[in-house]
C-alpha cells in the first residue's frame, strides 16, 4: 500500500513563555516578535523539502500518462486556465537513468508534442531539467505514485525552492475522486491558491487517434 502524497511536514517547537509582569510596550513588542516568528514558520512549512516516492522505480513509472490535474500559480497562465486540457505524455526511461518526456499540448488550433529531457540526480525520483523558456534549471520530484493509477509530480526552481507547479498524472483520463481530492489538498498545503488548482477535461483527438502509441 502506498500512502497518498506523503511529504515531510514542517516542524516547530517554539515554546512561548509569557510573563504577566511585563509592562505594556514590552508585551506589545513580544506579540509582534511572536507574530513575525509565526509568519516565518508558516513560510518555512510551505517551502519545506518534499521527499520523492520511497523506492522510486523508473521502469514502472515509464509509459503513458495523462495530466489530469495541474496547480500552476503563474499570472501569465491565468488567461489559459479554462482552456487547459488533460493532455497525454509518454515517459521513456533511458538506460542511464535519464528520462525523455514527450508531452502533447492541445490548443484550440493545434495539437503539438514537445520533448522534455529530465536528467537523473543522485536521489531516485528526483530529476533536473533546463527550461529553455525560463532559462533556469528546475527540479522535478515524483512525490507519490502507485505506478498503475496516479502520480503526483512537483516542479520547482532548484536553488530557491520556489514551487512552480504540481501536476497529477493518471494512467487513464479519469482518476478516482479521492485521488483528485488528495492532489488538491497537497497543492493547497504547498501554498497554491484554490483557483490555481485545475482538473481539466480530457483533450479530444490529441494526439490524433492512430498516431498515438
Ligand atoms: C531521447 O531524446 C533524445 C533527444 O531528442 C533522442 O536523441 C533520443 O533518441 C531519445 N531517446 C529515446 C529512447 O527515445
Amino acid at each position: 500500500m502506498s500512502e497518498l502524497f506523503t511529504s515531510d511536514s514542517g516542524r516547530s517547537d517554539t515554546s512561548a513563555a509569557s510573563s504577566p509582569s511585563l509592562s505594556l510596550p514590552i508585551a506589545a513588542m513580544r506579540t509582534t516578535v511572536v507574530a513575525v516568528v509565526m509568519v516565518i514558520l508558516c513560510v518555512m512549512m510551505v517551502h519545506a523539502d518534499v521527499k520523492p516516492q520511497k523506492d522510486f522505480n523508473l521502469q514502472r513509472f515509464a509509459g503513458k500518462w495523462y495530466r489530469v490535474g495541474l496547480a500552476y500559480d503563474s499570472l501569465s497562465f491565468v488567461p489559459f486556465r479554462d482552456k487547459l486540457k488533460a493532455s497525454m505524455g509518454i515517459i521513456t526511461a533511458l538506460p542511464n537513468g535519464n528520462v525523455n518526456l514527450t508531452m502533447w499540448d492541445a490548443t484550440t488550433l493545434s495539437c503539438r508534442s514537445k520533448l522534455y529531457q529530465y536528467e537523473r540526480t543522485s536521489v531516485p525520483g528526483q530529476f533536473t531539467y533546463f527550461s529553455t523558456r525560463h532559462n533556469v534549471v528546475k527540479d522535478i520530484t515524483v512525490v507519490d505514485t502507485n505506478y498503475n493509477e496516479y502520480a503526483v509530480v512537483l516542479k520547482h526552481k532548484v536553488f530557491n525552492r520556489e514551487y512552480t507547479q504540481v501536476a497529477l498524472y493518471g494512467r487513464s483520463q479519469r482518476v478516482r475522486i479521492d485521488v483528485i481530492n488528495k492532489f488538491k489538498a497537497f497543492a493547497l498545503s504547498r501554498g497554491f491558491p484554490r483557483d490555481s488548482i485545475l482538473t481539466p477535461t480530457p483533450a479530444e483527438n490529441c494526439p490524433p487517434s492512430g498516431s498515438g502509441p
